[in-house]
């Protein structure tokens, strides 16, 4: 059987493109969601780390929570399916902000945001296209870094989603992370983000958090399905064996030419500029 094309697997919403794996039914009725005001939401442009602040935060809570698969992955009955459930609900999503359905920002729900350096996250989403049959075929990693810089892939433009998110940084209901300051100092990210969802935690505890939540542990636990290999935070894949690949800072220095990186740096300045960061 050839390969699915393009058509097949991507449609355009709003001017990004989306797997078909989010229907336009579903996106398009995202407005109405019902959010609760205890709902958690974590934001993130693919292969930021989503999976590894998930792992974190399911952890962190001693009260019965469901960590649910993305809010625009699924058809039409998702949002069904989101409102029968009776606890507290962690819901993840790579909406750009202003795609969030607007509840959320109306109950004041928090929201956590991971953010990845755009480099690292081209070349983890690279491999990810290489290995996800969701996705289109990328031939080399030149036809890729090329897509990636025009914000012709899923989820469109990393400076779009960034810069969306980034408006509301120092709103009180949202936490913005990154990637490299987890992997820098676990534990202080860890207990940040227990301060902002008001749990107590001890030291110990952050310690025991820290050390499930190892990149060769979390790997190794989907390698041996102990976790359900059959669901992800992503909305691009339920297959959790292609989310844990690498887990460095600095891999793009392995596949950036010196001539790609002065290009991305131009770009990234220049859309960069109304950034605080
Ligand atoms: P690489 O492809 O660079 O390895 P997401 O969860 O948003 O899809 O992001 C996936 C990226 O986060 C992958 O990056 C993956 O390896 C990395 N990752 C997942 N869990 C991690 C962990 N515990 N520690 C460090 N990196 C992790």
């Amino acid at each position: 059987m050839s390969n699915p094309s393009e058509a097949e697997l991507i449609h355009m919403f709003k001017g990004i493109p989306f797997t078909t794996r989010s229907s336009p039914e579903l996106l398009k009725s995202l407005d109405t969601f019902d959010a609760r005001e205890d709902d958690v939401l974590l934001g993130s442009y693919p292969k930021s780390g989503t999976h590894w602040l998930a792992g974190v935060i399911t952890k962190l809570y001693n009260t019965p929570i469901t960590l649910t698969s993305p809010i625009e992955f699924g058809d039409i009955s998702k949002l069904e399916e989101l409102s029968k459930l009776s606890s507290k609900r962690i819901i993840p999503t790579h909406l750009d902000y202003n795609m969030l359905p607007p509840n959320f920002k109306n109950k004041k729900c928090k929201m956590i945001y991971i953010s990845r350096n755009p480099k690292d996250t081209a070349v983890s989403m690279y491999h990810y296209y290489r290995d996800n049959p969701n996705l289109p075929t990328v031939d080399t990693w030149t036809a890729f870094f090329d897509l990636f810089l025009e914000g012709d892939v899923v989820c469109g433009s990393w400076f779009d989603h960034f810069l969306s998110w980034e408006e509301h940084k120092n709103d009180k209901n949202i936490l913005f992370l990154f990637y490299e300051d987890m992997k820098k100092d676990l534990p202080k990210t860890v207990r940040e983000i227990s301060m902002f969802l008001d749990i107590d935690i001890s030291d110990d505890d952050i310690q025991d958090i820290c050390k499930k939540s190892s990149f060769s542990e979390m790997k190794s636990d989907t390698a041996k399905e102990n976790s359900d290999p059959s669901h992800t935070v992503c909305a691009l894949t339920s297959n959790r064996k292609l989310i844990f690949r690498k887990g460095t800072v600095g891999d793009w220095k392995n596949h950036f030419t010196p001539k790609q990186n002065l290009r991305f740096e131009e770009i990234f300045n220049e859309k960069m500029k109304l950034s605080k960061m």
